[in-house]
């Protein structure tokens, strides 16, 4: 019988003391996309909030972002540069002070680097096609481009590593260019990167396959890589993929690599699939193409304690998101039996004691507001947010 408070020893070494992670959410709080005094003090309050505390997405090249939403002066971080290892260096040794593992979720954004866009720069795509909800025109990667991002991912990895980091996280999740490629909807290209289902993975493959390239070369044994996947993409009649694809894509990435875990990216960890064909909740179906020892990690719409030993049925490992915001020490009150006083709604004490940034406030609040997501304490998000939330973008 799984406890959320038994220790974890992922395949490649590394052990964690509980069964939670800290899902990556952006804080938005970058200038000029470097870390800020306030992504310090964020991490820094969260150093005992998970086992393992993945840091948002960072981006792995120049045109992979930056993201930027509402109204704040601040963006997405990135790590294309050695400028941003010393910044880096001090997120992953304020989470790591009281002996949490902390990742850091690696990403090119696709066609969703939108203040890319608004600074005149290069917004790119696998394939050049009409997204009706971008204001802002793409550019059709051509394939010795693509090569040099697979490169990129390469690179940020070592640079991770240089950080002190203890492991990555591949965003292969929410539409961003390595879902691109996946996606049938956004990939029509007729090269080594496109066309059959085959084709659409090998992005995701070869992107894996450098990072794992120079994580043998550089990384202590036991560092942790993940790869986090949206299970599945489907918007009324575009359809990127469903989870049967999903389930070959990590299938073939558990084969081919040691992951020491793969990821969902869900709303809702116990929905049962949007193709309505199984009885099985996606957790399950994926798990059961997750190849052992690979681990399964599920985030998802968890709000309570008695949710989370409802997900732990079928996951490895769960994931937190909101909660972490909430009450920044879940991971410390859960191994110590301290669960009856978690917090589970937002409140403006809460927030503060984990140095939530505003950047991250903003974000959930145009959740709300946008998905009318029921997130409970969302008053205080609102309230806290202001009026000037621009809905027409979300990103994480
Ligand atoms: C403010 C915010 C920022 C997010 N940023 C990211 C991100 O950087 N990378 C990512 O993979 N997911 C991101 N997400 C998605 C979360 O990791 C998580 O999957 C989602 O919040 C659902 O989990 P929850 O119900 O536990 O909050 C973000 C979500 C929120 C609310």
């Amino acid at each position: 019988m799984k406890k959320l408070t038994d220790q974890i020893t992922f395949r490649n070494g590394s052990t964690i003391t509980n069964r939670i992670l800290q899902s990556p959410m952006l804080t938005n709080s970058g200038l000029d996309e470097m870390v800020t005094q306030d992504t310090i003090d964020y991490y820094t309050a969260h150093s005992q909030s998970a086992g393992v505390v993945v840091v948002e997405y960072t981006s792995v090249s120049p045109n992979g972002s930056p993201s930027r939403s509402w109204a704040r002066d601040r963006e997405q971080l990135a790590i294309y540069d050695d400028k941003f290892v010393p910044g880096l260096t001090q997120v992953a040794q304020g989470l790591k002070k009281d002996g949490n593992k902390a990742l850091l979720q690696l990403v090119h954004s696709g066609r969703e680097a939108n203040y890319r866009a608004e600074l005149g720069g290069r917004v790119e795509v696998p394939s050049q096609m009409d997204f009706s909800w971008l204001k802002y025109p793409v550019y059709e990667l051509k394939e010795d481009e693509v090569w040099q991002i697979i490169k990129d991912f390469g690179t940020a990895t070592k640079r991770a590593i240089d950080c002190g980091f203890d492991g990555v996280e591949i965003h292969g999740a929410n539409h961003y260019l390595i879902q691109e490629f996946f996606s049938a909807f956004s990939n029509h290209r007729t090269d080594y990167f496109g066309g059959s289902l085959e084709k659409r993975m090998n992005f995701p493959i070869e992107v894996s396959r450098e990072i794992f390239r120079v994580v043998k070369e550089y990384a202590p044994k036991d560092f942790i890589v993940g790869y986090r996947i949206s299970p599945e993409e489907i918007h009324g009649e575009n359809v990127g993929y469903t989870w049967h694809e999903s389930q070959q894509l990590v299938a073939k990435l558990t084969e081919l690599f040691d992951f020491d875990y793969v990821h969902l990216s869900t709303l809702d960890y116990k929905a049962l699939p949007e193709t309505k064909d199984s009885d099985k909740t996606i957790a399950e179906l994926m798990g059961e193409a997750i190849k052992a020892p690979t681990l399964e990690v599920v985030t998802g719409g968890i709000t309570t304690y008695e949710q989370m030993l409802e997900c732990l049925e079928h996951a490895d490992i769960v994931g937190l998101g909101r909660m972490t915001l909430m009450d920044a020490k879940i991971g410390y009150k859960i191994e110590h039996g301290l669960q009856d006083q978690i917090k589970t709604f937002f409140t403006e004490e809460g927030l503060k004691e984990g140095k939530v940034t505003i950047g991250t406030i903003e974000t959930l609040a145009g959740i709300v507001k946008m998905l009318g997501l029921d997130t409970p304490g969302s008053d205080v998000l609102l309230k806290l947010a202001g009026e000037n939330l621009d809905s027409s973008v979300i990103h994480g």
